[in-house]
């Protein structure tokens, strides 16, 4: 009794936290308040190492796998599966500081918290890094959760290349993290991961923090047109096969999709094209296509329809599309006995919560097949992601760290059964 009262009494400290979140996002600055740490980089590395100094300053068992997940684990009073609280530490190009640093920095300020106030929980804590979120520099995204998760293989990871052709496997090893414990060694009760909301809806609506239910259905595919290069100045319009002009019909297709299927959201964040010279028609474009929404069936509708959009444009501008996958993950609903222990958790703490679903990718959507997983949102000022002006409250900050805090305790003290 007297445990359990000490440890609904505990809090974070905001200044170490945000210290620490302070530090790691040094690394990899990119000077304009943003953050580029690409996954298997030379500042991931550097990211890592950092992580890896305090997770030892903290006195926790330290586990790297062969895709580099990191994971420290804080004993229990019992050896059963362990309560893991985490997210990523790479960021995309142009990132901010707290997409996925918040999650693991938050998960080793509530360990500091219980080992400051000498608080054994009954079953072990921790916190998981998971490599390579993003999808930015090697796709799929969620590669370290799939790995871990089991539903990705070390070969096949280690066999997807980046862009200038690099593989996972030379990469991870390159940068001295490709570990030796199993992926899935550390046996799990559940996973909590916080996060900032990376959209509008919290910091538009008055603040608080959210429960989030479960992660919207992504699908990514690479688009490759392929046409006839040949002079700007001579070719008559009527027999250009244009490569550039075929893949932007297509993204106007994509675009229009959303006014008729609705929740749809697309985007074409990546496009190169070939030779590139203002004055030749286009040879080649390849883009990306990122489609989301909420539920599968009008997601695979979106895509059937953009693939017959395709083969009309392919038939009208003379020019060959096709398609392959980069990613493609189903709407993932998390356990409803997380969400409510979060929305209590918040209430207890006298913070407004609210329910809602997420916009963006997580890792947690991979552990929600394998174990119990819920999510913590904190606003994110205008709603703004994956650039240098994202921007979360200090105060937010500390209120998601202390909801983690408090149902990461309710997890580790609790009798819920695990799955
Ligand atoms: C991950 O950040 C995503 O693309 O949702
Ligand atoms: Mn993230
Ligand atoms: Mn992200």
């Amino acid at each position: 009794m007297r445990q359990a009262n000490e440890a609904a009494n505990l809090r974070i400290s905001g200044p170490r936290l945000l210290s620490r979140l302070e530090v790691l996002g040094r690394i990899g600055d990119t000077g304009d308040g943003g953050v580029c740490r690409l996954a298997l980089s030379d500042e991931d590395r550097l990211g890592r190492d950092q992580l890896v100094a305090w997770m030892r300053e903290l006195d926790l068992e330290v586990h790297i796998d062969p895709i580099g997940n990191i994971v420290g684990v804080m004993a229990g009073e019992t050896d059963g599966p362990a309560v893991m609280l985490g997210s990523h530490i790479d960021t995309v190009g142009t990132g901010g500081r707290y997409d996925g640093a918040l999650g693991v920095m938050a998960g080793l300020e509530v360990i500091a918290t219980l080992r400051e106030a000498g608080f054994r929980p009954r079953r072990p804590i921790a916190i998981m890094a998971f490599t390579g979120e993003e999808g930015a520099r090697f796709a799929p995204d969620l590669l370290g959760s799939c790995v871990w998760t089991g539903d990705m293989s070390v070969e096949e990871a280690y066999a997807i290349k980046d862009q200038a052709g690099l593989m996972v496997g030379d990469e991870v090893r390159r940068i001295g993290y490709a570990g030796s414990a199993a992926p899935g060694c550390v046996k799990t009760h559940a996973y909590v991961e916080l996060h900032i909301e990376q959209g509008p809806v919290l910091d538009h609506s008055g603040g608080g923090v959210a429960a989030v239910t479960g992660v919207q259905a992504i699908t990514w595919l690479e688009a490759t047109v392929s046409g006839e290069p040949n002079h700007a100045g001579t070719t008559p319009m009527d027999v250009r096969r244009d490569a550039n002009y075929a893949a932007a019909r297509l993204m106007v297709a994509a675009r229009d999709l959303t006014k008729t299927i609705s929740g749809l959201r697309v985007n074409s964040g990546r496009f190169r094209t070939e030779p590139g010279n203002v004055n030749v028609v286009a040879r080649q474009a390849v883009f990306s296509l990122d489609m989301r929404h909420p539920d599968d069936a009008p997601l695979t509708h979106a895509e059937a329809q953009m693939r017959e959009a395709a083969a009309q444009i392919a038939a009208s501008e003379n020019v060959t599309i096709t398609f392959s996958d980069l990613a493609r993950f189903p709407a993932t609903p998390f356990d409803e006995r997380i969400v409510s222990k979060v929305e209590a958790a918040a209430k207890r703490l006298g913070y407004p919560v609210r329910r809602m679903p997420s916009g963006a990718g997580h890792d947690a959507q991979m552990m929600a097949g394998f174990v119990p997983t819920a999510m913590i949102f904190v606003p994110s000022i205008n709603g703004r992601s994956h650039t240098p002006d994202e921007e979360t409250r200090s105060e937010d900050v500390i209120a998601g760290a202390n909801v983690l805090l408090s149902v990461a305790l309710d997890l580790a003290q609790g009798d819920m059964p695990g799955r």
